[in-house]
């Protein structure tokens, strides 16, 4: 085995005494929104299970992967989060979603960070991206600099096995709202890392709240469910809501020297 991480994300943590305050949100989100506050338990609950399941693995892993959507809207959420999860056994690498934007993600991890960043673990490189933008609420975006970046590293001469993480999905998954807010330039994306298809281990996402693996032209684009709440959703929907009867989960990802395997891992939270 050259490499086994966990694949987190979406845990939406928001401090255990804080409720969200949800007034001036999109009207089109309001029904999300109204459910998210009457789940039967809080995201901070959903984190604290999410870090026992980690700790009581019975396999070991060289680091956890959070692709994003972390905490709500306030540098508290994000402290709480940071005292959470260092109770986990294992570094963890964040890469920030919508809901992150504007967060300081490096105060998570103590280092600055930069839109693309690079890790390398046990000699695989993993490079993580911001697809987060300013002036698109939601949906993501990959700006000229991170593309131009990547080109550079997909076309360079290195024989290194290739991780990418990105918050949203690049490709379309087929349920309408949730394709609305995928990452706008996600094809461009694509065609970039095929430069790269002979090296590139998996592409990880979160966002949608779902666990899927979908291969095109040989990549690998790998989702995993949210640690605090699902959506509903089956291809050709065109709308979702919170899917109250799906646990959540994680993956764990295991890279060989020629293949990934992508175990998905779901837990009750509820009794
Ligand atoms: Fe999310
Ligand atoms: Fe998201």
């Amino acid at each position: 085995m050259t490499l086994q991480f966990i694949h987190i994300s979406d845990t939406h943590l928001l401090a255990p005494d804080q409720v969200k305050d949800f007034t001036g949100i999109q009207p089109e989100l309001a029904l999300y929104a109204e459910q998210v506050l009457s789940l039967p338990y809080h995201t901070y609950t959903a984190a604290e299970m999410l870090v026992r399941q980690i700790n009581g693995l019975p396999v070991h892993v060289d680091f956890v992967l959070h692709t994003g959507d972390i905490a709500g809207e306030s540098d508290i959420d994000y402290a709480r989060m940071a005292q959470l999860f260092q109770q986990i056994n294992y570094p963890v690498i964040y890469v920030p979603g919508n809901h992150d934007r504007g967060a300081d993600i490096s105060s998570l991890t103590q280092s600055p960070s930069s839109p693309l960043d690079q890790h390398e673990i046990n000699g695989v490189q993993l490079v993580c991206l911001d697809s987060t933008h300013a002036d698109i609420p939601d949906a993501g975006w990959l700006d000229d600099d991170q593309l131009n970046q990547l080109e550079m590293i997909c076309r360079s001469d290195d024989d290194r096995p290739l991780i990418v993480a990105v918050h949203h999905h690049p490709l379309p998954i087929g349920v309408q709202w949730l394709d609305d807010l995928r990452l706008g330039n996600g094809e461009v994306l694509h065609s970039i890392l095929m430069q790269a298809r002979h090296r590139l281990c998996g592409v990880f996402h979160g966002h949608i709240h779902h666990s899927i693996d979908m291969m095109k032209d040989g990549i690998l684009y790998s989702s995993v469910a949210s640690a605090a709440y699902q959506f509903t959703g089956w291809p050709g929907h065109r709308q979702t809501s919170l899917d109250m009867a799906a646990d959540p989960g994680f993956n764990v990802v295991t890279i060989t020297h020629d293949q990934t395997f992508v175990r998905h891992h779901r837990y009750r939270l509820l009794p």
